[in-house]
């Protein structure tokens, strides 16, 4: 697990100078030079951990906030690392992972960034917490690299409807009349937007992962969960247009 002494902590200076709260997670890895990949609410660390399996060419970073399911995760890691010796392009971190993207992290760092089976939280009292907001798909395309992406997949509908009334904003695609409302722009990301002479993202149909077994899209144990329950599945990716 990353310990809170790895991130340091964040310095009074974040109000005036915000690059002063940077810490580059990549250093936080045995070969710093991998591509390195995020995923936003990791869960038990399933995807992740095969996936690290798969690729150790590539740096994971599992993000949950749920401090058990981190530590869960941790652990699942530390025995694969005993018994199989390598597995040490991934690791487990127990934070708020929209408040690292924002404060902590550099930008063009990431190749991937990976959100599947997110909270939906339905009660629209409670969209302000899920992951996919203006500001967030802001700091995104911040810490990707050129070309890289953030890849999503739901099984829940509502929750569907509304990352793609999101997406459509920062893609620059006004052709979908039937998306639900949405929170405005803060002005920043509005700013941010209109300096640009493009939008800041494309959208792209997704790819099963190396990980994904027969007939899944991902393979996370939530998915899993919901395959045995019979639901249907959206996926979809973002590429970052520099
Ligand atoms: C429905 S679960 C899905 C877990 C896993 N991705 C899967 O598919 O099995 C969503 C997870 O995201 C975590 N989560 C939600 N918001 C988060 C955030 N802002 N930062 C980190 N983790 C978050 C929750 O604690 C929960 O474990």
């Amino acid at each position: 697990m990353v310990s809170s002494e790895e991130l340091g902590a964040l310095p009074d200076s974040i109000a005036t100078d915000p690059r002063s709260g940077w810490v580059d997670p990549r250093g936080w890895f045995v070969d710093p030079e991998k591509p390195f990949e995020i995923e936003i609410g990791s869960g038990k660390g399933t995807f992740l951990i095969q996936q690290a399996g798969l690729e150790p060419g590539t740096n994971f970073l599992g993000i949950e906030w749920a401090g058990e399911f981190a530590a869960y995760g941790a652990d699942r890691i530390r025995r694969k690392r005993e018994t199989e010796g390598t597995y040490t392009n991934v690791r487990m971190m127990n934070h708020d992972a929209t408040e690292l993207l924002r404060w902590r992290f550099p930008e063009g760092i990431a190749r991937v960034v990976h959100l599947y089976f997110s909270d939906p939280w339905p009660k629209k009292r409670h969209h302000k917490k899920r992951v996919v907001q203006h500001r967030v798909l802001y700091d995104v395309w911040r810490v990707l690299g050129e070309g890289g992406e953030l890849r999503v997949v739901t099984d829940h509908d509502e929750l569907w409807a509304w990352d793609e009334a999101h997406f459509d904003v920062w893609c620059g695609d006004q052709s979908n009349a039937d998306r639900p409302s949405i929170p405005p722009l803060p002005a920043e990301c509005a700013a941010f937007l209109e300096g640009r002479d493009r939008p800041a993202f494309e959208r792209l149909g997704f790819d099963r992962p190396e990980s994904a077994g027969e007939g899944e899209l991902v393979g996370t144990n939530f998915e899993r969960k919901f395959r045995r329950e019979g639901r249907g599945f959206n996926a979809g990716v973002l590429r970052k247009l520099s």
